[in-house]
């Protein structure tokens, strides 16, 4: 049955609270275990549904999976005998594309489903075909169905037109087991695309260069299993250090990279927020309102399209107008119509967001279009007055790990709860 969160905004966030890991190094991460026929340990796992189906998936494919506690799990994958993932499940997420990557090292042929995940814009894949045309399989996208056949990689120079995440990472677990050195230029540097590196280097890869626009991959044989701990979701501290300005509060923010959240930390600096750096927690309070600033997103280490959302929430009360620039994805400001019913006032000009600052929102029914605006809408609903009604949280549940809880231990007043169908027809008579 749907679900929906209901928000009695205006308290303050305090306390502390710890970080799940990282989301978009464990989609990647899981799919990886099938590069080996081999056991794994994994730790720090996030509890999320993009997290589900890929072990689902997994399971599908012959691995078997055991969870030794909520965060920790072990992945056999001695057992997988196929490349085939064309299973509808795969459809319902963006990083089902790893599959392909991880399995073309281990068998000839292997299809998935083409990506889906959140609509933030076209979302092509054309560098990801590329690539691995370059290490010289052969691809296609006929029917749906994301296929790539070859009998033995080779490795290759890839430039990558745009910096792309998925493109790195995939292309990335296709060379390590291709036959001799591929150089990828223009790589990305995202916390998770290095976190991703260090598991195959663990793996018995050799990968050099990570974190730089250069990555040199030396092919291997085989590869084995390992235990390792993802990194903290650098998304997810920064969704709740955003929380804690958003709310006036003063929150520690436990299990954090803190140089991964540089540019969000030299913004809310700039804002007025008091943010203090410790060895692996941040800091964040606040007590005044905020002051305007403009934000670009960029690759990492620039500010991260991922934390736009919730920043452009944030800057809803500040004082005087903040240009936001959304580089990456091109409909990225869906979350806009809605805070507009709560109050805010924004203007939109393609990929540029005006942010005139408003003394308060107020609470609403508002629905989330994708995972990182519903994650902007709870921060809404946490600072506005009167009550939110937040639709569609499947999407937050896709990527972060029981947000509600964690906020509640904060002090916040936020409950899941069933949508009725009578109300769910009323709701959408409303915005018909
Ligand atoms: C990943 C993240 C997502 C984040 C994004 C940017 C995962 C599972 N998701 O998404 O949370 O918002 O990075 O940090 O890790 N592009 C192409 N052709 C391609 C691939 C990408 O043109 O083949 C373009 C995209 O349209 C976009 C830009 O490159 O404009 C960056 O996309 P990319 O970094 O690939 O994003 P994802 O890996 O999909």
């Amino acid at each position: 049955m749907e679900e929906k969160f209901v928000i009695h905004g205006g308290h303050p966030l305090k306390g502390e609270v710890s970080v799940s890991g990282a989301k978009n190094a464990a989609v990647a991460i899981l799919p990886a275990t099938l590069l080996a026929s081999d056991v794994f340990t994994i730790e720090n796992v996030p509890h999320i549904d993009d997290v589900v189906v890929l072990l689902n998936i997994l399971k599908r494919l012959g691995a078997k999976i055991n969870f030794i506690n909520r965060t920790t799990l072990t992945i056999d994958t001695r057992e997988v005998n196929s490349g085939n993932v064309r299973i509808k499940l795969a459809k319902r997420l963006r990083a089902s594309y790893y599959f392909i990557g991880s399995l073309i090292g281990r068998f000839s042929d292997v299809g998935v489903y083409l990506p889906g995940g959140c609509d933030i814009g076209s979302r092509p894949i054309d560098l990801h075909i590329k690539g691995l045309t370059a290490l010289g399989a052969k691809v296609d996208t006929d029917y749906g169905i994301f296929h790539a056949v070859s009998n033995g990689l080779k490795g290759t120079e890839v430039y990558f037109d745009q910096v792309s995440v998925g493109a790195t990472i995939n292309i990335m677990l296709a060379a390590v087991r291709a036959k001799g050195t591929t150089v990828l230029i223009n790589a990305a540097k995202e916390p998770h695309v290095v976190d991703v590196a260090n598991f195959l280097n663990l793996m018995g890869a050799k990968i050099r260069g990570v974190g730089t626009d250069i990555i040199r991959i030396k092919g291997v044989d085989s590869l084995h299993g390992c235990n390792y701990s993802i990194i903290p979701d650098q998304i997810e501290a920064g969704t709740l250090m955003i929380a804690a300005a958003a709310t006036k509060g003063d929150v520690l923010v436990k299990n954090v990279v803190p140089v991964h959240m540089d540019a969000l930390t030299a913004k809310m600096l700039e804002m007025g927020v008091d943010v203090q750096e410790f060895d692996d927690s941040i800091r964040v309070s606040c007590n005044k309102r905020l002051n305007a600033v403009n934000i670009k997103t960029y690759p990492y280490p620039g500010f991260p399209t991922d934390l736009q959302q919730p920043a452009t929430v944030l800057l809803s009360t500040a004082l005087g107008a903040s240009v936001i620039v959304e580089n990456i994805f091109e409909s990225r400001f869906k979350h806009i119509d809605e805070i507009r019913k709560m109050g805010a006032k924004v203007t939109i000009d393609d990929r540029i967001a005006v942010v005139q600052g408003v003394e308060r929102l107020t609470g609403s029914q508002v629905k989330a279009s994708d995972l990182r605006a519903g994650a902007a809408l709870i921060i809404a609903g946490l600072m506005a007055e009167g009550t939110t009604e937040l639709y569609n949280i499947q999407y937050i549940d896709r990527g972060y790990d029981h947000i509600e809880n964690k906020l509640i231990a904060l002090g916040a007043d936020i409950k899941r709860e069933k949508v009725e169908e009578e109300s769910i027809e009323e709701f959408e008579l409303e915005f018909r």
